[in-house]
């Protein structure tokens, strides 16, 4: 069934709207790091005040585990959204309590609203049904209309993902559609070849999309942490880097797999191995076998892919017509291990075809390195959602807008 979008959402002007964004966006010392959430939903708000509409924003930021804790309030979003806009933003300092629904019920056609973060009142999350119900009726009572446009959040069953869904007439916003239509692309005729770039530390995360794609890809490259789990069931020492001892026998599974279906595992042959995890560690080239011959000993830990890795990657890459990659090759937030995760976005920008940065991480990390966000095909705002989508998993968040 296709995804019931702003199209049909019939006249708002004069209405209130409520949109779910997902500005779960990363945070140093209070300050946004990366507002890339933010301004994706600026379309979907953007069109709504065009229409007339009233909007009330609401949004999650991290897990606080359904008490109120000030280091995840949403002021700085809206702060930083009352920047990016040019009509009145206010923010309240509760969800459903007294203060937002005073300041609902004066809000005026063409302003914004944005709510308090909606993990400080553990009904978002609860596992109860009820629980979710009932929040969701509040958080939807006076609102003409539901508007998704949290892609980063669709995989999630919670009160202001589904249950608002369900309680009032209820669209796509323009991110939710246009991600999941880029997402399809990846799916569903996708031209060949097809290469799936996988990264960051756990590769717990990654197995199940991994077992999905493998008959569905041409090759499969494996950086960041979560290659050591593969590199350690190969039978090579790792010092002390990342690995998952309790996910070998899936691992090893998994190359077995691929062997079994003539898909190419690519694992780094050499990596940037460190003293320690620190921006100053020491650090060394190393291949793939050598790490305890380093000087660091079976202390060393690799923090990045190395050069000649980041090269095979790189033309295994643009030699590609479609490529997905999600999560970073090593710890790019430090300058002297970013030189991996750089050389795989720059291939990404020289792809002839779809190329997508799927969401979290990486998504921070091509914007942290200076690519303009237009060098890709796309780049997806959800980490888990958009690994969860090409899992062929069924998104509440997306079923409950028909699709
Ligand atoms: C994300 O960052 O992937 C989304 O905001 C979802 O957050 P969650 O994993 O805490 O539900």
């Amino acid at each position: 069934m296709a995804l019931r979008t702003l199209e049909t959402l019939g006249v708002v002007g004069g209405k209130t709207v409520l949109v779910r964004c997902d500005f779960n966006v990363p945070l140093s010392a209070g300050v946004i790091t990366d507002d890339g959430r933010i301004r994706a939903s600026l379309p979907t708000i953007e069109h709504l005040l065009n229409a007339g509409a009233a909007v009330v924003v609401m949004s999650h930021l991290g897990r606080p585990d359904g008490v109120v804790d000030a280091r995840y309030s949403l002021a700085p979003v809206a702060t930083r959204l009352a920047e990016l806009l040019t009509v009145p933003v206010h923010f309240a300092t509760d969800t459903v309590g007294p203060v937002a629904r005073e300041m609902r019920a004066s809000l005026t056609p063409g302003e914004v609203l944005v709510l308090e973060n909606l993990r400080f009142d553990p009904r978002e999350t609860s596992t109860v049904d009820s629980e979710r119900v009932a929040f969701a009726a509040l958080l939807t009572n006076g609102a003409a209309a539901f508007v998704s446009d949290g892609f980063g959040v669709v995989h999630r069953k919670q009160a202001s993902v589904y249950e608002s869904a369900e309680a009032v007439p209820s669209v796509a916003g323009l991110l939710v559609a246009s991600e999941t239509d880029v997402l399809r692309r990846l799916t569903t005729n996708t031209q060949r070849p097809y290469t799936v770039v996988l990264g960051g530390s756990k590769v717990s995360d990654k197995l199940g999309v991994i077992e999905h794609l493998l008959p569905r890809v041409d090759r499969l490259l494996i950086g960041g942490g979560m290659a050591f789990t593969f590199i350690k069931a190969m039978g090579f020492s790792i010092g002390a880097s990342l690995c998952e001892l309790d996910r070998l026998d899936i691992v090893t599974k998994c190359l077995a797999t691929a062997r079994e279906l003539g898909v190419d595992i690519i694992l780094p042959t050499d990596v940037v191995v460190a003293s320690g995890f620190a921006a100053d560690a020491d650090s060394v080239v190393t291949r793939i076998g050598a790490i305890e011959a380093t000087p660091f000993g079976s202390s060393g830990i690799g923090l990045d892919i190395g050069p000649d890795t980041a090269a095979l990657f790189g033309e295994l890459i643009e030699s590609s017509h479609t490529v997905f990659w999600n999560g970073p090759m090593g710890v790019f937030e430090m300058p002297a291990f970013a030189d991996g995760t750089r050389a795989i976005a720059k291939a990404l920008t020289r792809v002839d075809g779809l190329s997508v940065v799927g969401g979290g991480d990486s998504a921070a990390a091509v914007r942290a390195l200076g690519f303009a966000e237009t060098s890709f095909g796309h780049i997806s705002t959800g980490g888990g959602a958009s690994l969860e989508f090409l899992e062929g998993a069924s998104l509440p968040g997306l079923e409950v807008l028909g699709c």
